[in-house]
């Protein structure tokens, strides 16, 4: 069958690789795509609905996978299977887990699924007192799609209070306030149909820019996966208390969610409470799932969109560890460059490593950044010592002037296998 994948990301690339593996796939379509997925690329803009639909009708296309959140939460699931074209990725209202925080919570509550203490405010007044009396630490977040940028973990009062300040900036805002969670951050993914949760496979990220955690917060900056920390208790008690009931309610609500489900988790004392649901692939945590997937990917797809999860088995995945390295643009996430050139990645790839490109091009045969994000070095080996080795000889022979990278992506794992 013709696919067509919408997306320009490392997950993308990540997700294109996988799914021209497959003995499904005939010709794949990209779009917009980046210098990784050049060979694929067709210029189409997902917000063009109508432009979506017409591509798919003129080339025969049988399954459009969406890679990020922004077309799902603007409904382009929604058009498409209203035309009867199979779709991979949840329609607008259930993309709500993601678009809107105070949905989510309100989904907590009714499923009692654990997860912080909160409270919902559309007035700054009212947010504001709200903080003086629960005091802080508390986390402050934007409602909305904000590309990670919506949420501030407050220590103090004064920087809750500019927080808040800043998202009633033009007068009116949605925000929910937050108790702070204290434990470790895991990400379990669950390809779902509706009503059957499939386990997808865990990962941990590093969203700060700089080494040892600092820094800004990023989109994610590197990424391991299995996640040693995401034992079969977690899973199942992830499954069982947060994801399943939340599944069995937006079913009962008459918008079941298709597609992948993100869990982002904080292991407390208490045990697993969640911190957000996004309604796609993670992005780096995807590069380091495909590079671990052994099954086929198409089938799953299939089966999310079709509603035949429940009959499909549980994936197979390499015994390998991989772990990704994000190269960025010198600046990211503030302002950077563009269009500098990268060198040398015939000889980065010679170490093993998989390149999974982000934010590039290639113009004339050369490769040129023109995002932030820009590449996703990606390792394997029979531990996180020795996945992140084969990353760093890969980044080490790579020629780029202009980029920058975290050096201690597995940290902590690299710790516990110490
Ligand atoms: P989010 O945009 O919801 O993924 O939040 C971004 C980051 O903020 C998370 O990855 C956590 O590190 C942190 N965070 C969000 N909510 C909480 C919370 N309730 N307690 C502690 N940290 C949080
Ligand atoms: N890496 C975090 C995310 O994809 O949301």
């Amino acid at each position: 069958m013709n696919i067509l994948l919408l997306g320009s990301g490392g997950r993308e690339h990540a997700l294109a690789w996988a799914i021209k593996k497959s003995t499904l796939c005939d010709t794949l379509f990209v779009a917009p795509g980046n210098g990784g997925t050049a060979a694929h690329n067709v210029a189409l803009d997902a917000a063009d609905h109508g432009a979506v639909v017409s591509f798919c009708s003129k080339n025969d296309v049988e399954l459009v996978v969406i890679g990020p959140e922004a077309p799902l939460v603007d409904g382009l699931a929604d058009t498409l299977r209203d035309k009867g074209i199979t779709t991979f990725g949840p329609n607008a209202a259930a993309a709500q887990l993601e678009g809107s925080k105070a949905f989510t919570k309100a989904v907590c509550d009714e499923a009692n699924a654990p997860t912080a203490g909160y409270a919902a405010f559309s007035n700054l007044d009212a947010a504001l007192a709200h903080l003086n009396k629960a005091g802080a630490p508390i986390v402050v977040k934007a409602d909305g799609l904000a590309a990670g940028k919506g949420v501030t973990v407050a220590e103090d009062i004064a920087s809750a209070q500019a927080a808040l300040q800043d998202i009633f900036a033009d007068g009116d805002g949605e925000v929910v306030l937050e108790d702070m969670l204290v434990g470790e951050e895991v990400s379990l993914f669950f390809l779902c149909d509706g009503t059957t949760a499939l386990p997808f496979g865990s990962a941990q990220d590093h969203k700060r820019a700089g080494d040892g955690d600092t820094g800004p917060n990023t989109g994610g900056m590197g990424a391991y996966s299995p996640a040693s920390v995401a034992t079969d208790a977690i899973w199942s008690e992830t499954l069982e208390q947060i994801v399943q009931p939340t599944l069995d309610i937006l079913a009962k609500r008459g918008t079941p969610f298709s597609g992948v489900l993100y869990v982002g988790l904080m292991l407390t004392g208490d045990g697993p409470k969640l911190i957000e649901y996004n309604v796609r692939f993670g992005d780096p945590e995807c590069q380091v799932l495909m590079a671990r997937l052994e099954s086929d990917i198409v089938p799953y797809l299939l089966a999310s969109a079709r509603g035949t999860l429940g009959k499909m088995d549980a994936p197979q995945w390499s015994r390998d560890v991989a772990l990704t390295v994000v190269m960025a643009a010198k600046g990211y996430p503030g302002s950077y460059e563009k269009n500098t050139e990268i060198q040398k990645l015939t000889e980065a790839e010679a170490t093993g490593a998989m390149i999974f490109h982000a934010g590039t091009l290639i113009r004339a045969n050369r490769t040129i950044a023109i995002g932030g994000r820009v590449l996703c070095v990606t390792g394997k080996g029979d531990s996180v010592s020795g996945a992140q080795g084969q990353a760093y000889a890969a980044v080490d022979a790579i020629s780029w002037p202009e980029g920058f990278c975290r050096r201690d992506i597995g940290w902590r794992e690299i710790a516990r296998e110490a």
